[in-house]
């Protein structure tokens, strides 16, 4: 999708289709009162009759209207009077897409920079609708024999009387289109099936989009590799598993070399069986989706150096498959991290945090700012909070605040977890220096605690995104993409201050 930027009388533009607002209190907005006034009061005469109310998720076509160059006009619901929540404003943008996505027109003008959305400047209103639209827009049928009907809609204009806003304008435009290509990489890497999506498939991804831009450093480790670096928590999980562990990286250098980079951590677990301790059948399919964190690392990286933000950034990968066989690692088995702490892998399922941990001790090499780690870890973390936030712990409160603060503003939400000490030993072993599971009690607070003894060098904290990377089940199903755009943010943030 296109977007673009226009200012001028509202009247004379040429298009498929505008679009308008009016609130539940059948207040036509600025726009839609204007040309109501051009076009002898046909739009507030269609209000009246009932044919639309104003509700968010409500919308009404009218065509030709005399006086206004636009073939088409799309009234569209804001909901209550007064300011609009970010809920209604995506519902809106969904509602729009939804009307002219398969409709006659092919580029429309959205007249809608006027409307005044809750804590969100003309920037931010803006650039969630560009998101909102191209994440409407967003099909996968990669793997359907018919593919799904392109489009109509080719083009988006963004429309304000006041030539003053196109600054603002063309950054919303800017950053959503990049943020929105991420997510998309994402959302696709996500939603490929197992059998496709291996751990060598996610190091030729990273190492083709490494090649889409000058001047990216990639890196793939192989077992080998792995093996001389000490990493026997990473190669116990793939130790069962046919395909072979990588641990890819990728660096940008967007900054002079000495800044230390900002390093993202993603858990690339390709398909989790559960190993051993086997998970039950129902719904094991979606273990697919057990590598977003990877996924999320590329799309961030993609958003980050498509824009060409002044910072360093490195993104790591720790990808494996989790299979039970005759080679894997048994309930029990005791293996040695590449930190030289020894792990009791109590459970074969809990094999997230054993790909990490040793990634995170690789982290130490590159001298970061901070390391931010993302993984579909814990089904616990859904019981938690549910589909719609992503938990949010670590070692350093003010990285914390700034993942949250960045969370609200790409409207991509988290929230904090405790990580107080008596949580600790709950990791108590026997055995070894740390079992890889806390038992039964707040299972999402024990996986980032043995994480914790992992990342003392540095500031740290810890994505859990087990409820919010993908969507369960039914029609809707498939990857989110999310949390790109909290990630996209919190990095855009380091750069504006
Ligand atoms: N990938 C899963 C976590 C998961 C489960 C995410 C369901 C999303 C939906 C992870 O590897 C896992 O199996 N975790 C175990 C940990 C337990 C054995 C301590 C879990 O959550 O049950
Ligand atoms: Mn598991
Ligand atoms: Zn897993």
């Amino acid at each position: 999708m296109e977007f673009n930027v226009k200012h001028g009388a509202l009247e004379t533009i040429k298009t498929g289709c505008l679009v308008v607002g009016i609130n539940e209190a059948r207040t036509l907005s600025g726009s839609a009162a204007h040309l109501d006034g051009i076009c002898g009061g046909q739009i507030s005469a269609a209000v009246k009759r009932g044919d639309i109310t104003g509700k968010s998720g409500q919308s009404l076509m009218l065509f030709a209207l005399p006086g206004i160059s636009a073939q088409r006009v799309l009234l569209v619901g804001t909901g209550k009077a007064g300011d609009i929540s970010d809920r209604d404003w995506r519902k809106l943008a969904q509602k729009v897409v939804a009307t002219l996505k398969n409709g006659g027109a092919t580029d429309a003008v959205l007249a809608l920079a006027e409307l005044p959305v809750k804590n969100r400047d003309l920037y931010a209103r803006s650039r969630l609708l560009v998101e909102t639209v191209r994440e409407s827009l967003y099909q996968f049928d990669q793997f359907k024999s018919k593919k799904a009907d392109k489009p109509r809609l080719k083009k988006c204009t963004l429309w304000s009387a006041d030539k003053a806003d196109a600054d603002a304008l063309k950054r919303a435009i800017a950053h959503g289109q990049a943020i929105s290509d991420g997510t998309d990489l994402t959302r696709d890497l996500g939603n490929l099936p197992g059998n496709v999506c291996t751990p060598t498939y996610l190091a030729k991804e990273a190492k083709a989009l490494a090649k889409q831009f000058k001047g990216i450093e990639a890196e793939v480790l192989d077992e080998k590799d792995m093996k001389a670096l000490g990493m026997g928590s990473l190669l116990a999980v793939s130790a069962g598993s046919a395909e072979p562990a990588k641990l890819i990286r990728l660096s940008y250098q967007g900054t002079e070399a000495k800044a230390k980079p900002h390093v993202l951590v993603g858990k690339g677990i390709t398909f989790d069986t559960g190993g051993i301790s086997l998970k039950p059948g129902a719904s094991m399919d979606e273990m697919k989706y057990d590598m977003c964190g990877a996924a999320t690392v590329l799309g961030v990286f993609k958003a980050v150096v498509s824009l060409q933000l002044p910072i360093n950034l490195t993104v790591l990968i720790a990808s494996a498959e989790n299979m039970p066989s005759g080679t894997a690692t048994k309930p029990g088995d005791i293996v040695t991290s590449m930190s030289g702490q020894t792990i009791e892998i109590l459970n074969t399922d809990a094999e997230g945090r054993l790909v990490l941990c040793d990634a995170l001790t690789y982290a130490e090499r590159f001298n970061p700012a901070s390391v931010v780690d993302i993984a579909t870890l814990t089904g616990a973390c859904i019981v938690a909070l549910g589909s719609h936030t992503t938990g949010v712990m670590g070692n350093n409160d003010q990285l914390i605040e700034q993942l949250l603060d960045a969370g609200k503003q790409a409207d991509d939400r988290g929230w904090q977890l405790p990580l107080f000490d008596e949580y600790q030993e709950q990791l108590d072993s026997p055995f070894a220096d740390i079992a890889n599971i806390g038992g039964p009690k707040a299972g999402t607070i024990t996986a980032a605690c043995f994480l914790s003894r992992f990342t003392k060098a540095y500031p740290w904290a810890h994505l859990d995104i087990a409820g919010t990377a993908w969507i369960s089940g039914g029609k809707e199903k498939g990857a989110t993409g999310r949390p790109v755009p909290l990630l996209t943010q919190y990095l855009l943030n380091q750069v504006q201050g």
